[in-house]
């Protein structure tokens, strides 16, 4: 990277060259030149409009606009020399134009600051990732869809406190995934709705004294309209803050199922096996097969809320209006939106990947007498027990089958009567787990008539 060695960006102000270590704290170059396209792309708003409201000559305006054409294209050819000295992307790109144009390209700074220019960038970077990232959530939730469908009717074991609780169908237990991703997509739309106003214009922070036009450059470049307050527009990241929430929360839910892969994963569950595409060896113990994408995608939430808590103490406290703070901003929002989106993916792989195993998830839902809130239920509502009474009579032979080492559907009759008088052989019908999971058929519950109605729901959505 080019050094220059002087301070030739100020102006006149400047007789002397900035110290090296002055440039190296201020230098965002390294970082922000991801920013170049919607750098250029906000610039030939405001150069056209410039010239349509006749502040620059119309002839500048071609000039520059061509001049940043040019140098959009060197960027994207690798031809481009970025300077470490220039400070920044807007620096940069500015030098260039002058380089291609001459004199014109010193008028694009009319009526605007680098303030309200990164703003701008940084809104429409945001914009567009938050786009991307939604196209990505989409494909997992279809990939959710799918599994859920094939196993609609699966038995597995449904946990409280990682204890057999209830049977539950693997196609409501992945349904329940989607409509946590779901919130998160909505999550970023909103986001999106909310931050998508133009902050072009605000100049420094106190708006400017030539007749721009904001509306119009708010227009080109796809806002709602240009935010109304010039210190506010300089000033506030919330929107990028937002994104990092939306991300770290989505982050969160990955990381649930990572963690859930890697257990069902494991020799002891043996709920689902990954194809060779999505397991990992070990250099030592030649028998491994290991998780190491599940795992991964449930580390990464760390660093996305660890980006979060970074921009959220970098702007707490910060006196209004832009202060070179906000400089942070970008390298933490680039690392989420890239470390959000790898993993997004790789949970995408791993879910059309993954094989369920009935048969392994059928007998760890048959143990621990899952089925026990049934008999209580039964109790309810066939001998018209209170259910704090049905749940102590069957606390009560549940006891008697683990003192005999037998399931609750094999206790003798006299025995459930001891219990339970008005009990009956009946009663031993409501432990199957087909059974109990049909019967959960309240809305949103377990049993296959309601998911099947929710897939059908979710489906239409992305249709
Ligand atoms: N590189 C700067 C940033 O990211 C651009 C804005 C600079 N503004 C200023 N007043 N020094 O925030």
């Amino acid at each position: 990277m080019k050094k220059k060695s002087s301070n030739e960006m100020w102006g006149g102000r400047f007789a002397e060259a900035p110290d090296d270590i002055m440039q190296a704290v201020n230098a965002s170059i390294d970082f922000d030149k991801r920013l170049y396209r919607e750098d250029i792309e906000g610039s030939l708003s405001h150069a056209s409009m410039l010239g349509r409201q006749g502040i620059i000559k119309d002839s500048d305006a071609e000039a520059i606009c061509k001049g940043l054409r040019q140098i959009a294209a060197e960027i994207e050819n690798g031809e481009f020399e970025y300077s470490y000295a220039l400070e920044d992307i807007h620096m940069n790109v500015e030098a260039r134009l002058r380089d291609i144009v001459g004199p014109a390209a010193e008028r694009l700074h009319t009526a605007r600051s680098r303030n309200d220019q990164v703003a701008t960038d940084f809104r429409l970077w945001v914009r567009n990732r938050i786009d991307r990232t939604s196209a990505k959530l989409e494909q997992l939730i279809l990939a959710l869809l799918d599994q859920a469908e094939s196993g609609v009717d699966l038995v597995m074991p449904g946990f409280t406190h990682l204890q057999n609780a209830q049977p539950v169908t693997w196609g409501h237990h992945m349904m329940a995934y989607v409509e946590m991703f779901g919130r998160d997509l909505s999550r970023f739309r909103d986001a999106r709705a909310r931050m998508n106003e133009s902050p072009l214009g605000a100049a420094a922070l106190a708006g400017t004294s030539f007749p721009i036009d904001r509306e119009c450059t708010s227009i080109a470049l796809g806002f709602d309209k240009p935010m109304a307050n010039s210190i506010d527009a300089v000033s506030d990241r919330d929107f990028a803050l937002e994104f990092l929430a939306a991300a770290s929360i989505c982050g969160v839910h990955l990381s649930r199922l990572g963690e859930e892969l890697v257990i069902w994963s494991s020799q002891q569950f043996g709920f689902i096996s990954f194809s060779d595409k999505f397991a990992t060896g070990s250099s030592i113990m030649p028998q491994k097969r290991n998780p190491d994408a599940a795992e991964l995608v449930r580390a990464k939430s760390g660093r996305l809320n660890g980006s979060l808590t970074a921009l959220l103490t970098v702007m707490k406290g910060l006196p209004l209006a832009y202060s070179k703070d906000m400089q942070e901003d970008k390298e933490q929002v680039f690392d989420s939106a890239d470390t959000l989106e790898l993993a997004i993916e790789a949970m995408s792989g791993m879910i059309g990947d993954l094989r369920p195993a009935p048969e392994r998830m059928r007998s760890a839902a048959a143990a621990g007498y899952s089925t026990a809130t049934d008999l209580a239920d039964w109790l309810v509502k066939e001998l018209s027990l209170s259910f704090r009474a049905a749940h102590r009579a069957t606390g009560q032979l549940v006891k008697l089958a683990e003192d005999s080492g037998i399931e609750l559907k094999d206790l003798p009759l006299a025995d459930m009567k001891a219990v339970c008088p008005g009990i009956v052989e009946e009663a031993r019908s409501v432990l199957t787990l087909e059974r109990s999971v049909a019967s959960r058929a309240s809305y949103g519950g377990t049993s296959p008539v309601q998911v099947r109605a929710q897939i059908k729901l979710w489906r239409r959505k992305f249709k």
